[in-house]
């Protein structure tokens, strides 16, 4: 079928939930992507924070054909070896003791929101079910998971929302300690707010969120779906802060691409779940199981981590260059492979020009272009990358230029 075709069969078809771009994507491979034409274009959106590896790594696509021609799907009443390997996995590299596997962000945080209740009702007694969330937070699309997002806009048109959620603004610690009373059972946050705009935030500030949390005996909870990893140089974005969450969320690149979701849990607050409290059909399915333990072990064993950390110095360096040559860009911020450049004015339209030159980034809270490349993307590749961007930006500067 060819592009007109498909795009208007997807107009008639789709459910509206997305305005997508004018863009038929067939083929991966590493950072690049080819669309229907045989266009190529380098991948600085990791189809946001999926991809970390690569599109298409060969150890993961290797790992998907081994297990799809062994087994598909059984159930979670058996035992599923790629499911114990990976949480093996997990819990050696992580705080965590016990992974309840499900297929998404949301999914792995609506079993945090329910398990964060069980245990404050099991452990603490009385009416402990509200936790606290920051603004400008996002955490799925669930009704408890958007309520749980500190922003209206997402929440608009869906009241009754699930009671029990109070939200402070991020990167203060007053205002936490200010909104917890006796009802509160725990505190979700993303260690650096991706869709919020890629805010990290002052240093020190988890570290505080921990003792606040120890003192008052509720629970901790990092939402790592999007930063989780390896996104911010390290495994997981909290051990830059050396603490410990109690409870830590992950989905996006946890499989290479496959769906996927995880909550890692500490033994203690583990024991409040029992069989029959929680579940979810494909969770930690053979092959997304099976795709997680080739992609963590090729994060680990391919210099990943490395290249995040070295490239990401390189890419934010850069980008403030950027931001002192024109005056419209208000920062460049971010840790990482997890990079923001924040405008004065809308986003959008930098997007597309950057699609016409073969780049795809994106662009949240109308105003911050987001950077989340693949974990291997190279110096040169962000050169190119960072090229492209003058050159709009120029002619955003110079509109009567048409020779930039
Ligand atoms: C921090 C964070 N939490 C949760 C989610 C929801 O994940 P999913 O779309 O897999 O449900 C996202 C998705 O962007 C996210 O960035």
């Amino acid at each position: 079928m060819d592009v007109q075709t498909l795009m208007m069969l997807s107009e008639q078809y789709l459910a509206h939930t997305y305005n997508r771009f004018p863009m038929i994507p067939v083929r991966g491979k590493g950072t690049r992507v080819w669309d229907m034409d045989g266009k190529e274009y380098i991948d600085f959106f990791s189809g946001l924070a999926v991809c970390n590896l690569g599109h298409c790594h060969p150890k993961v696509v290797a790992a998907i054909q081994a297990q799809a021609e062994k087994l598909i799907h059984v159930s979670n009443l058996y035992y599923i070896e790629p499911q114990i390997q990976l949480a093996s996995l997990l819990c050696k590299y992580s705080f965590a003791d016990k992974v309840f596997f499900c297929n998404s962000g949301a999914e792995a945080n609506e079993g945090a929101i329910k398990l964060a209740r069980k245990y404050a009702k099991e452990k603490r007694g009385g009416d402990r079910y509200e936790i606290i969330t920051m603004e400008r937070s996002f955490h799925g699309r669930t009704l408890a998971t958007l309520t749980a997002t500190g922003q209206t806009k997402y929440q608009k048109g869906y009241a009754p929302l699930v009671p029990g959620f109070k939200y402070v603004p991020f990167d203060h610690l007053d205002a936490v300690r200010e909104a917890i009373d006796s009802k509160t059972c725990a505190v979700l946050l993303e260690p650096i707010q991706g869709e919020g705009g890629v805010r990290v935030p002052t240093e020190g500030y988890l570290k505080g969120l921990r003792e606040i949390c120890d003192e008052k005996g509720i629970l901790l909870i990092l939402d790592e779906v999007q930063v989780g990893m390896g996104r911010t140089g390290r495994l997981f974005a909290y051990e830059h802060e050396g603490i410990e969450p109690d409870m830590l969320t992950l989905a996006k690149s946890l499989a290479g691409g496959v769906p996927i979701g995880a909550l890692l849990i500490k033994e203690e607050i583990a024991k409040a779940f029992q069989p029959g409290d929680h579940a979810s059909t494909f969770g930690g399915n053979f092959l997304a199981t099976a795709a997680g333990v080739a992609a963590l072990k090729a994060i680990l064993e391919e210099g990943m981590l490395e290249n995040c950390q070295r490239v990401g110095k390189y890419f934010l360096s850069k980008l403030r260059t950027v931001q002192e040559q024109f005056p419209f860009v208000q920062e460049a911020r971010g840790r990482g492979l997890i990079l923001g450049l924040e405008l004065k004015m809308d986003g959008a339209e930098i997007v597309k020009e950057m699609l016409k030159r073969g780049f795809l980034i994106n662009c949240t809270m109308d105003r911050v272009l987001r950077f989340l490349p693949p974990l291997i993307i190279t110096e040169e590749e962000v050169d190119g990358m960072i090229e492209a961007l003058e050159e709009v930006f120029k002619k955003i500067q110079s509109p009567n230029n048409n020779n930039p």
